[in-house]
């Protein structure tokens, strides 16, 4: 029997294609060009999946024009690159990669935390610019981490595992997400404590936002929200571009509304805001929450499982609509 036609979006590691092949006629993006909606509409012709990644967009056009396709599955957590109704209501699989990236993301927000509360990156550029003459009292003064409120917005896997290392700096947590959690779940959390978004937003010394990018998430930090915000306080954005405003957070930051920002996502990556770049109070970073070696191939290998599954007659792991699921 003929093996069923895929295509890989973009460049991967190398033994995950080759196990592709091993059930797939596979077609990949040798050249690592990002497909736009017409191209990639064009190339999904014929084939029974995808492999993408967070850089494609999978409109309701592109799946509208795709009949023959039957699963997309994607190398991330995230999804709002794909049209998961539309993919639905065309009776085509979704799924993404939850858990695998759990702990090295939250490794990730905690090192922006911390560069960015303790002005890291901003002192490293003052020292190369050759500027480090003699010891001051005040040179550079961050913001204490240890013993101060953290604020996580979006309770989900990876804000627990946040939540959790801040233990190790005697930290008060406070969260507010979409439900409230379990009390066990909380207390394995640091003991968090459930809170609404204002509440949060005024209390924290350090604002963390993980909460997935839905139409309702867009522009959950806008300028009122920095507003309601300390003058102190530090905002870390591991989750999305367009969770917050990034216009109205440059205003903030240049104002000195807020201390300072961690931003590991903007909105429109990776063309990002150049206002950013004339901002010292800043620690960017090229969307890198999940780079590790192990937890990427994690990823791809997980993604790959969810394709062979949903194109082999079993039920992929990880199914974002799971009215699709084979009833065995
Ligand atoms: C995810 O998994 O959604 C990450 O943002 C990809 O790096």
């Amino acid at each position: 029997m003929d093996k069923p036609a895929i295509l890989v979006t973009r460049a991967v590691f190398p033994d995950v294609l080759e196990r592709l092949a091993q059930h797939f006629e596979v077609e990949s993006n040798q050249d690592d060009r990002i497909f736009a909606e017409d191209e990639l509409a064009h190339r999904l012709r014929g084939k029974a999946g995808v492999f993408t990644t967070p850089t494609e967009r999978v409109t309701a056009r592109v799946i509208a024009a795709n009949p023959a396709l039957r699963a997309i599955c994607n190398m991330a957590v995230g999804y709002n690159n794909i049209d998961v109704d539309a993919a639905t209501r065309a009776g085509v699989i979704v799924t993404n990669t939850p858990d695998v990236l759990n702990e090295t993301t939250a490794d990730f927000a905690w090192a922006l935390l911390l560069a960015t509360a303790r002005r890291v990156t901003e002192a490293e550029r003052w020292l190369r610019a050759g500027k480090w003459d003699k010891w001051r009292f005040d040179t550079l003064l961050g913001a204490d981490v240890h013993g101060s409120t953290l604020g996580i917005v979006g309770m989900g896997r990876i804000g627990q595992a946040i939540a959790r290392r801040s233990a190790g700096f005697d930290m008060r947590v406070i969260y507010h997400n979409r439900s409230r959690l379990a009390p066990d779940i909380e207390a394995h959390a640091n003991h968090a404590q459930y809170v609404s978004k204002e509440e949060l937003l005024r209390s924290a010394d350090h604002v963390l936002l993980a909460l997935p990018y839905t139409p309702q998430s867009h522009h959950a930090i806008g300028a009122a929200e920095l507003a309601l915000m300390k003058r102190t306080a530090t905002l870390v954005n591991i989750a999305r571009g367009g969770i917050v405003d990034d216009a109205a957070l440059i205003a903030a930051l240049r104002a000195g509304r807020i201390a300072a920002a961690g931003l590991d996502v903007f909105e429109n990556e990776p063309a990002f805001d150049p206002g950013f770049l004339t901002l010292s109070n800043v620690v960017l970073t090229p969307h890198i929450g999940s780079a590790t070696e192990p937890t990427r191939r994690a990823m791809a290998n997980c993604a790959a499982d969810n394709l062979i599954a949903a194109l082999t007659g079993g039920n992929p792991p990880n199914i974002l609509n799971p009215q699709l699921q084979s009833r065995e």
